[in-house]
């Protein structure tokens, strides 16, 4: 601790030279842009005169050129050499102008937590120069009530068009030593459990929550992913993400535990270089959101609206969905994706499945799915996933195969026409499923085929899935090729009139309001690893500050048979009582809900069920009541349409007691349906212990609840 102090004595303070100042619409927030003696660029952001980030510098360090090698002859070999110096965007900068303005609308997003957004905010534009207008960079800045956005802007008419980068040098040296919330940085995965921990602690416990994935590249022992939510010993609230995540890598940070401060780490191509640009073009925004309270956080639309508006002309095809799916009976292992265990390697178009030997536990057969339908349209569901439709299954993980599927073609117990024929006439839809085993160039190849085999049967949603290290060899999940290849999947999804749902794909920095068919991610742990080897309770309590901060997660809710051993033989126990399952359906925003665990399961709890059939999927309005990250969570939404209020809430392993105020009830009377975790209630010993009452509320009244270790509440009301 002492050295550590010691470090940050040391490191000199640079000498600033201010160049202009932004204040937030409200005059809370002050953003300063100086420059140092060197000409490098610094901000540093502050709140009701209390340091929130201090002076940081920006910039980037450049590859020579694009085309930088040359071949080398020297010894026996023949070779290459990068044959350009790298340069600085970094330093030797004058401020060639500034310019501001202000903005203020109020837009409606197609599906969201609320029914309308405010945008407001001032704006500094700061125009740098060196090499006598050889190098250009702009740096815009824009200061919301809630936090600061900026971005880097590479203007035409410098003397290169075309531009690769090394390393981005964009610094946050926080205030202080913050508690942080925070998942190792990877190239390759978010699924993680989150550490809370010090700024200054996070190499130390870099290996406390560490877990294996089938596709994971860390690049540093103090390097983490963004969205990091932080509260600063002096009381604030910070986050720092990034917005509009396009055409780019994506940012991670890198720590540097004695300063207190982070600094961007992008992810790189197969060549260790991080992004190439051709001018005119923009990075994606890096967001500084800064709140009082942990509550604020959670109502900040910051990442939203520093997203472009709404590219889809016509979103009427675009809606929010409840569904089921035949998925959790494959994840637990009850049944299988793949329809034979009689071939080790298959080849598309070789490999005749007519003739092979169905193995009896192939999950998306006619009957089961038939049996799935008919369960979600009896209980007012939208939608039915089904995995494991297509062949190629058989050989489909980790084995480096480029032609793995072709997304067309059904196995032989899955008849496509009169499965969508027969979910159609009972109302429901049937979900496409994608996985791509992480070879998107396949996909690419398949893909106007596969959307247009969609578009024939009547499909209007995709789940896809990116499992596994990415083909070609050298790529990662978050390299700014991979992030092209995601939004193509979405601009094209959108040519389709498809809505998506990418699962293992980047993680979201608010494209859903530039393209609301993006309607989920999964991008973090999910619920699958309750078959994994268990989530530690809390992790739902951290999410809707990190993840969803940037958009929706398709976290499959929903599982009231905990015990799989039982059920399947797995040895997983999934660590949530009853309630906290129904809790989910509020806490973690999502326009796509799924009741995740199967029909057999839900119709022994009917009463408990219910909740689940009542509640909504698409807001009005949004309240965050408590929360403290990691800990406990608890939200009350109005649904759009009908008006109706949900509330719910989620705690860690501790029991937590809550009298919960409704004050945000419109005037009137309610009968209020409590699901509450009955008093003896646990998630290791006794999950589904739950009681229901039925009271009647106003809004001068409160409801006490209970939440048992590792559970949760549910509350629906109805105007009487
Ligand atoms: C991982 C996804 O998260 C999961 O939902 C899916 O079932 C499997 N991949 C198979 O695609
Ligand atoms: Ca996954």
């Amino acid at each position: 601790m002492a050295a550590a102090m010691l470090i940050a004595a040391c490191t000199p303070a640079p000498k600033l030279n201010p160049q202009a100042e932004l204040a937030s619409p409200d005059g809370k927030l002050k953003m300063t842009f100086s420059i140092d003696a060197e000409g490098s660029p610094y901000y540093e952001l502050e709140c009701d005169g209390t340091a929130v980030i201090l002076p940081s510098r920006l910039g980037f360090e450049m590859r020579g050129t694009v085309k930088a090698e040359e071949l080398t002859y020297d010894g026996e070999r023949p070779g290459k050499v990068d044959a350009r110096p790298p340069f600085s965007l970094f330093d030797g900068f004058t401020v060639t102008g500034i310019d501001t303005d202000s903005f203020d609308e109020t837009w409606e997003p197609v599906w969201g937590e609320e029914a309308q957004i405010r945008n407001h905010y001032n704006e500094l534009l700061v125009h740098l120069s060196k090499d006598e207008g050889q190098r250009l960079l702009d740096i815009r800045f824009r200061l919301f009530d809630d936090g600061l956005g900026l971005r880097y802007e590479f203007p035409s008419g410098q003397k290169d068009s075309y531009l690769c980068i090394k390393e981005e040098l964009t610094e946050f040296a926080m205030a202080d030593d913050a508690t942080c919330w925070w998942i190792p940085g990877d190239y390759d995965t978010q699924e993680y459990e989150y550490t809370e921990c010090r700024i200054s602690e996070i190499g130390k416990h870099f290996r406390d929550k560490m877990r294996g994935n089938s596709s994971q590249t860390l690049f540093s022992h103090t390097g983490i992913q963004t969205s990091v939510q932080m509260h600063l010993q002096n009381g604030l609230w910070v986050n720092i993400h990034e917005a509009a995540l396009v055409d780019f890598p994506c940012m991670h940070l890198e720590a540097d535990c004695a300063r207190h401060s982070f600094r961007a780490w992008l992810t790189p191509d197969a060549q260790g270089y991080k992004g190439n640009v051709q001018t005119p073009a923009v990075s994606p925004w890096r967001t500084v959101q800064v709140a009082r309270s942990a509550t604020d956080q959670l109502a900040s639309r910051l990442v939203l609206n520093l997203n472009e508006p709404c590219a889809i002309e016509d979103v009427s095809w675009i809606h929010p969905v409840k569904y089921m799916g035949v998925w959790w009976e494959m994840i637990a292992g009850a049944s299988s994706w793949n329809y034979t265990d009689d071939f080790q390697s298959v080849k598309l178009g070789v490999t005749d499945y007519s003739s092979a030997k169905p193995n009896g536990r192939h999950g998306a057969n006619n009957e089961k799915v038939r049996s799935y339908i008919d369960f979600a349209a009896a209980n007012g569901f939208d939608a039915v996933l089904v995995e494991g439709w297509n062949i190629g299954w058989e050989d489909w993980a980790n084995c480096d195969k480029d032609y793995v599927f072709d997304f067309q073609t059904p196995y032989p117990d899955f008849d496509i026409q009169a499965l969508n024929d027969y979910a159609h006439s009972k109302g429901i839809r049937l979900v496409m499923h994608h996985e791509t085993s992480s070879s998107p160039r396949n996909y690419e190849r398949h893909l106007e085929a596969a959307y247009s085999l969609m578009n024939r049967y009547g499909y209007d949603a995709v789940k896809s899935g990116y499992v596994g290290d990415i083909l070609p060899q050298g790529m990662f999940h978050y390299n700014q090729w991979m992030v092209n290849h995601y939004l193509y999947c979405i601009t094209e999804a959108a040519r389709h009139h498809i809505m998506v749902n990418a699962h293992e794909a980047v993680r979201p920095t608010g494209l859903s309001r530039t393209w609301p068919n993006l309607i989920g991610n999964e991008s973090a742990m999910g619920t699958e690893y309750q078959a994994f080897g268990g989530i530690t309770p809390g992790h739902t309590a951290i999410l809707p500050f990190t993840r969803l901060n940037g958009g929706p997660m398709d976290y499959t809710p929903g599982i009231f048979e905990p015990n799989l051993k039982e059920w399947c033989g797995n040895d997983s126990w999934v660590n949530s009582t009853i309630c906290g399952q129904l809790a989910l359906y509020v806490t973690m925003y999502s326009p796509l809900q799924m009741a995740a665990d199967t029909p057999e399961h839900y119709s022994r709890f009917p009463d408990a069920f219910q909740f689940i059939k009542d509640v909504a999927v698409d807001w009005e309005q949004s309240r965050y009541l408590f929360a403290e990250p990691m800990h406990y969570l608890i939200a009350a939404r109005k649904s759009k349409g009908d008006g109706q209020w949900f509330c719910g809430g989620v705690t860690d392993g501790e029991q937590r007691t809550f009298n919960v105020p409704l004050n945000f009830l419109e005037p009137g009377r309610y009968e209020a349906t409590v699901y509450a975790d009955a008093p003896d209630a646990h998630f290791k010993n006794n999950p589904q212990a739950y009681e229901i009452k039925t009271i009647e509320v106003s809004a001068t009244d409160s409801i006490e609840v209970t939440m048992a270790p590792g559970g949760g509440f549910a509350i629906s009301f109805k105007k009487i």
